[in-house]
């Protein structure tokens, strides 16, 4: 951080520690996000049908709510080819209902592949793949503003394809060629939808992270040289503080990243707290604390004018959903029962330290 920046960071929290908990000045992450060129948002999906604080609360914060999974193709069309629509029009028209742009997590994806389309030919996929595209972003055109076209394309370590693609039908079916393939359909079937290539593990210091980067760098290079519509490389951002991190080297790859001319998005923002203390001051410190650092990296490169959060609140947090999360927490000697606190809000949806680092990096963003 230098002068300036630190200068904002601090006038910032200046600004907003007063603030909280008053009715007078609340805490809008949307508009300050927005006063920097920065779209903010979070994931949601069908808990906000029976959360009605919930629902009411998430525009608050958001200018963008990303379904999280109900536009999957595994959950539009679960027991057959036969889609249903019914719960991702509901999520659609609420967020649209509520002034917020809709991203859709994810088109395309290899995990997740539902029996009868492991059960398919390669030719049946071929079809499927294209047919599922232009009826789901044909549907949505004008009201999902963005879609992650391609959701994880690479798992370089055991079990990975070649290049270290990630293996499932979509791969089968096409071989590489899937990826320029999805770009190509989904901007055929809305030219307006923002098309995001989009991967997870980047931010990591590690085997893997190391091993994806390269790659994806390669990979959105080649999708360019090809004219396809590729606006913008997300990096989901789950930060995962047991393993090695670089966030002076990441928001270097990052900057590379941009200069191919892409925007960027932070699609899936979150901190794993498993390795934290269960004591909550100070695992709460311990997230906002790694929240400041990534974000004040991260936010430096111009070209990030995307942020989702996943989850916005601890009370629909999707560590809690997961078995391996609880596995986590006991082999770094926390409380399996306890719920995750790896998000912005807690359980009552009142702040938390890890929403003012977030605010204080935001604002000690490079104007975009
Ligand atoms: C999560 C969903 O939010 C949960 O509801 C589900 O139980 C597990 O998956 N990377 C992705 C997302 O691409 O689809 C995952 O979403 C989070 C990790």
């Amino acid at each position: 951080m230098d002068r300036r920046q630190f200068l904002a960071a601090g006038a910032a929290a200046a600004l907003l520690r007063p603030a909280f908990g008053s009715a007078a000045a609340p805490l809008d992450l949307g508009a300050l996000a927005a006063s920097r060129g920065i779209q903010f948002g979070s994931a949601f999906d069908r808990e906000i049908f029976d959360d009605a604080a919930y629902a009411a609360f998430l525009p608050t914060q958001c200018r963008l709510g990303a379904v999280s999974n109900s536009v999957k193709f595994d959950w539009l069309r679960n027991q057959s080819w036969e889609p249903d629509y019914t719960a991702a029009d509901r999520l659609v028209d609420y967020a649209t209902s509520k002034g917020l742009a809709v991203h859709g997590a994810a088109l395309i994806w290899n995990d997740w592949p539902t029996e009868w389309i492991k059960r398919a030919s390669n030719a049946e996929r071929r079809y499927w793949f294209d047919r599922h595209i232009t009826e789901t972003v044909g549907r949505y055109a004008g009201r999902v503003h963005s879609w992650d076209a391609v959701n994880e394309p690479f798992w370089p370590l055991d079990g990975g394809g070649d290049g270290g693609l990630r293996v499932g039908p979509w791969l089968e079916a096409f071989g590489r060629d899937y990826i320029a393939r999805a770009f190509e359909r989904a901007a055929a079937a809305d030219p307006n939808a923002v098309l995001v290539l989009n991967e997870a593990f980047c931010e990591q210091n590690d085997d893997l992270g190391n091993g994806v980067r390269p790659r994806l760098l390669e990979l959105a290079n080649e999708l360019k040289q090809k004219g396809a519509k590729l606006d913008a490389v997300g990096f989901q951002a789950h930060l995962m503080p047991h393993l090695p991190y670089d966030d002076a080297a990441f928001a270097a790859y990052v900057a590379e990243m941009a200069a191919l001319g892409v925007a960027i998005h932070l699609t899936e923002f979150d901190v794993n707290d498993s390795s934290f203390p269960d004591d909550i001051a100070e695992r709460d410190a311990a997230v906002a604390a790694r929240v400041r650092d990534f974000l004040g990296a991260v936010l430096q490169v111009r070209q990030v004018d995307t942020l989702i959060c996943w989850h916005l609140s601890d009370r629909h947090s999707w560590y809690d959903e997961v078995d391996w999360y609880r596995t986590q927490v006991s082999d770094g000697g926390g409380n399996p029962a306890r719920g995750a606190r790896s998000h912005f809000f807690d359980r009552d949806l009142k702040i938390k330290p890890a929403a003012l680092a977030m605010a204080e990096a935001i604002a000690a963003s490079a104007p975009r």
